[in-house]
This record gives C-alpha cells, structure tokens and sequence, in this order.
C-alpha cells in the first residue's frame, strides 16, 4: 500500500485525475481509501449528518471525532479537514485552529474557502508548515445565491484571479466549485497546481462528490451529481422488509436464535 503524498498529488497536475470523495465515518473511510487519493472530511456534515440548513452551523468540535475516525481508517489517501465557517478570521485565529485540529485528528492538511482575502492567512498558515487546499467558485460558506459562478465577463475575472492568487499562496490544490466549464478550463490551464473539480467540468485535475449525494443519501440532486447508487431506496426496502418480518414473527427465525 502506497501512502499519498502532497508531492504526488502535484505531480498528477495534467498527467492523472485526482478522485476525491468527502467521508464522516469510519466504513465509508474505509471504502474510499481504496479508491480515493483525497478524502475530505467536509464542513458538509453539519448538512449531512446533523441535518443542518447551511454549513455555517458546524464547529470544529463536533468535526472533529468525525476526521478522526476517517484518518484512523483511511490508510492510504491524504485526509483534508474543512475548516469550518468563521475559524479562520485571521491569520492568528486560523493558525490556532488549525494547530489544534492538526494535532487532535491528525489529518494531513486543511481546507479553506476563499480567494484574495484569505491569501495572506494562507501563506501564514503553509509557512508554519500546515498544508492548505484552496476552495474558490461557489463558496458555500459565504455566498448569499448558490447559483453557478463564472457566466458574466465580471465573475470570471473575479474567479480566475482568486483563484490564481490562491494558488501562489503555498496550496497544494484548489477546489472549484460550480463554475462555467471554460472557466474551469482557463483557470486549470492557468495556475500550477491542480484542481479538483465539483460542478466544474471535467477540464480540472480532479473531481470530488460529497458521498451522500452521489450515494443516494441525501435529497440534494443538482445537475453536477451524478448518482451512482439510490441508497435511500435500498435502507427503506431493508426497513420496510424487517418492519414486516417482526410483525409477522418470522425475525427472528431459527437461524437467528441461540439455542
Ligand atoms: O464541505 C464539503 O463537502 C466541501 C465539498 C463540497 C468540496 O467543501
């Protein structure tokens, strides 16, 4: 077993795509790592798994069992925590936090949401050698519309500069999310290390799903999200069948009893 490495996720810029899926839990931990290069433990799980309207409710504590445990099993790939919504302020409230959550999970590198504003506490942060994913696009911890980004001239300037002074910053990859497919092109053809794309087109690097939604978990379908399985289908047919079982005594049988 290989372990991954920062250094061989930059070196698959324009070579290999980067597969990247987000994980909360140990058997979903577990899967990914044997498919994954980068799992991330994503400030999404407030939304997920806590039933949540926004990310903007989740705080590092209640993340934190949760990137511990997938850093405990996933063995292999690189595990980003996403730094939740108002930790990282400035550079000094952002490098406490993250010292802390480096510390306590042991995760491999954090992630930050933002583009020229936040380029100072980057730098701030990879200089005390805390290793950063970028997040430009669709910034859900901040954008008052989720709609796509990047379809005015405006925008698109916007986002490519973020997204290359991002990237000068120390990262050692950004995630675009939910922007026009040849501004994802531009940007992924215009700064040096890679990109992982989410509703961004498959001209980045790399791609990431949150796992709920491309499992069937979650109610949240937009056009980007490929759905490889309806699990929701599949508990509630596992559900409905052992409601049944009980109620007719035939859970549990005979195969089922110590005797
Ligand atoms: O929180 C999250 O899961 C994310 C992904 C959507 C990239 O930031």
């Amino acid at each position: 077993m290989q372990k991954i490495t920062i250094e061989k996720i930059l070196k698959k810029k324009n070579k290999t795509p980067i597969v990247c899926l987000t994980a909360y839990s140990k058997a979903i931990a577990q899967i990914a790592d044997r498919y994954c290069d980068i799992i991330l433990v994503g400030d999404s799980l407030g939304m997920v798994l806590y039933g949540m309207k926004t990310t903007r409710k989740i705080k590092i504590e209640t993340m934190i069992p949760h990137a511990k445990t997938v850093k405990d099993f996933a063995r292999k790939s690189l595990v980003v925590f996403d730094m939740p919504y108002k930790t990282y302020t400035n550079k000094f409230i952002a490098y406490k936090n993250a010292k802390k959550i480096m510390r306590l999970t042991k995760c491999d590198a954090i992630k930050l949401e933002g583009g020229k504003k936040i380029v100072n506490i980057i730098k701030y942060l990879t200089k005390r050698k805390i290793p950063v994913i970028g997040h430009v696009g669709l910034l859900p911890q901040t954008s008052i519309n989720f709609k796509v980004k990047g379809k005015n001239f405006i925008q698109k300037k916007q986002i490519l500069e973020d997204a290359k002074a991002v990237s000068n910053s120390g990262v050692f990859a950004i995630i675009i999310e939910c922007v026009v497919e040849n501004l994802a092109k531009i940007i992924t053809k215009n700064i040096s290390v890679p990109t992982i794309g989410i509703g961004a087109s498959k001209y980045c690097d790399g791609q990431i799903l949150v796992i709920d939604d491309m499992l069937g978990l979650s109610d949240f379908y937009p056009k980007f999200v490929k759905q490889y399985s309806n699990l929701k289908k599949i508990i509630e047919k596992s559900v409905k069948g052992y409601a049944k079982d009980v109620k007719l005594r035939k859970f549990p049988s005979n195969k089922n009893v110590y005797k």
